[in-house]
Formats: structure tokens, C-alpha cells, sequence
């Protein structure tokens, strides 16, 4: 009780409140997401999220060197295809954008790890995350499409495969390709907690997949319930999942929190495309310091139980940390 307990006697100078910080966000915790797309020319900046490029593979090979040289541990992809069609054939395609990018990366910058979305969305001229028959999303004929693209990444060179389509089973359905194919090694990243959420709207541009019809309600998770994050959590362990993640980040700060409690597995927190546009957009109005909102941003993610954050800012804060 005050006068004896003085809560400001630890926050007195930075020296004092080194020792006493309780959460550190490092470069070790970073995932750098890229849009990577066809063509010889440069990068297109995406106009949502100042900052960010849809990149052809040369323009994406100075980013990952620059990535790697930063100290960064890995970059995800997500690919835009030339042709989309009804059944996001390109996404399974051994020479597809994604393939082509991971094998590239991985000359380069052999310690660099790949990690990939696996996810139709962006490869399906409706833009489902799941095949659609009769307006419905299908869940169990997507799943053979979603374990050939993971293994068709893995067999390109990708690291780590992150499925992010919120189909039922679709990590066992993957675990069980992969160790048939030999790649038991290979960990999966499951997106579990993923909720259907505007935050993603930048993205959508970015990869031209806003659903043509209907909405991701019927898959992606009611941003209202929390106990739904735990059984799916708990569902993908069992089937294999190594890591897993809640998505978006800081509108969900309880969810990662009850999770961290709950599980033993590593956490990841993608801060999507929504949080980094706002706090840009805020930023280049002058409203807030954006250097300090994206740090506090990210520190909240850690304090909360993230052990890895998928974030744009990587690059930024990773010259900040430096
Ligand atoms: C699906 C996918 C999406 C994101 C990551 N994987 C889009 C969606 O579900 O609509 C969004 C990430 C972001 O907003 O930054 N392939």
C-alpha cells in the first residue's frame, strides 16, 4: 500500500526498466509474408499497403537477400497465378508461380527458411479457399487439393508448409502426403485460429482474391466466439500440426493469450494486411509515430504468448532491433 509501494521506483530510467521488461520482440521472432507474381518487370506496389510489392521473381530475390542479410529467419509466400480457374489448378502446378519462387529462393539464400500459404484462394477464379459446387464450399474433395499443393511446394524446396484455408482436416490430410512422400521432417504451420475477418481487405487486393460470391463465413471462424479457438487448436495438434497460429493479431489478443495457456506448441500471430494498412495509412496522415505504433503493436503480440509474429513490418523492425 502506498507510501511503501510506489510503482514508479521501477520505471525511473531506461536502465531500470531493462531489468524489469518482462516481453522482447527480436529479430528471431519475425516472418516476412511476400506476394510474389509472373512477368520480367519490377515489383507493383500494392496501393492499400504502402510499402509492399507484388514482386516478379527478381525483384522478390533482392527482398529475400535483403531479408536474410537483416537476420530475418523466414519469409512466406503467397503466389498470384497468371490463370485462374475453377478449380485453382495452377496452385498444384510443379512450374506455378509459387514452385518457381521457392527453388529460386532457396539458391540464393540456403538458410533462409521458405515457409508457403497453402490455400486455393488465390489460384480459383471464384476465390473460394475451397472447391464450390451448387454455391456450396466443398471440404472434403478440397482436401487432395490442399495435401498436392503442399507436397508439390515441399518438393519445390519449401521449409515449412502453412495451410490457411480453414478446411476440416485438412492437416491430417497433409501430414499423411508428406510422410507417404518421405518428408516427415517437414513441419506444418496450421493458420487453426483463423477468423473471418475484414482486416484481410488489403490482401484481397494485393492477391486479386475477394470471393466473387458469397462471403468465408461458412469456413473462416464467427470473430464473436472464443471457445471454437480452442477446440480447433486442439484438433490440429492431433493431427499434426507443429506450430499454430491465430490470425488476425491484435483484435485477438485474448484468444492468443488463452491458447498460449492451454497448449505446449509454439504460437505464431500474423499481424494481416489490415493491421499494417491502418497503421500506415494513420502514419503518413501524421496521426501516430508509426515506427512506435508498429513496436508497440508487436510487443503486445509477444506479451500475449506469441513466440513467432508473420508481420510486413518484419523488415522495418528488424532495423529497428538492429
Ligand atoms: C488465404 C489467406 C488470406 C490471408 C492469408 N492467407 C486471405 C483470406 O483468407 O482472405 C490474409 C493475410 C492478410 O490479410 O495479410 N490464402
Amino acid at each position: 500500500m502506498f507510501p511503501v509501494h510506489r510503482g514508479r521506483r521501477l520505471r525511473q530510467n531506461e536502465s531500470i526498466r531493462r531489468l524489469v521488461r518482462e516481453s522482447h520482440l527480436l529479430v528471431d521472432d519475425l516472418i516476412l509474408p511476400l506476394f510474389v507474381t509472373h512477368g520480367r518487370g519490377g515489383k507493383s506496389e500494392i496501393a492499400s499497403m504502402p510499402g509492399q510489392y507484388r514482386h516478379t521473381i527478381k525483384t522478390l530475390l533482392k527482398e529475400t537477400a535483403e531479408a536474410a542479410s537483416l537476420g530475418i529467419p523466414a519469409v512466406i509466400l503467397f503466389g498470384i497465378p497468371k490463370i485462374k480457374d475453377e478449380g485453382g489448378s495452377t496452385a498444384i502446378d510443379p512450374e506455378g508461380i509459387v514452385q518457381t519462387a521457392i527453388s529460386a529462393i532457396k539458391d540464393q539464400s540456403p538458410n533462409l527458411l521458405v515457409i508457403t500459404d497453402v490455400c486455393i484462394d488465390e489460384y480459383t477464379s471464384h476465390g473460394h479457399c475451397g472447391l464450390v459446387q451448387d454455391g456450396k464450399i466443398l471440404n472434403d474433395e478440397t482436401l487432395a487439393v490442399l495435401a498436392k499443393m503442399a507436397l508439390s511446394h515441399v518438393e519445390a524446396g519449401a521449409d515449412m508448409v502453412a495451410p490457411s484455408d480453414m478446411m476440416d482436416g485438412r492437416v491430417g490430410a497433409i501430414r499423411k502426403v508428406l510422410d507417404e512422400n518421405g518428408h516427415t521432417q517437414t513441419p506444418i504451420l496450421s493458420y487453426a485460429v483463423k477468423y473471418a475477418s475484414c482486416f484481410y481487405t488489403p490482401f484481397r487486393e494485393a492477391a486479386g482474391s475477394a470471393p466473387s460470391l458469397g462471403d468465408r463465413k461458412s469456413y473462416q471462424m464467427d470473430f464473436a466466439n472464443s471457445r471454437e479457438a480452442i477446440r480447433e487448436v486442439a484438433q490440429d495438434i492431433e493431427e499434426g500440426a507443429d506450430i499454430v497460429m491465430v490470425k488476425p493479431a491484435l483484435p485477438y489478443l485474448d484468444i492468443l493469450a488463452d491458447i498460449k495457456k492451454r497448449f505446449d506448441v509454439p504460437i505464431a500471430a500474423y499481424q494481416v494486411s489490415g493491421e499494417y494498412s491502418m497503421i500506415m495509412a494513420a502514419a503518413q496522415n501524421g496521426w501516430l509515430d508509426g515506427r512506435n505504433a508498429m513496436l508497440e503493436s508487436l510487443i503486445a503480440l509477444k506479451r500475449a504468448g506469441a513466440d513467432m509474429i508473420l508481420t510486413y513490418f518484419a523488415k522495418e523492425a528488424a532495423k529497428q532491433l538492429s
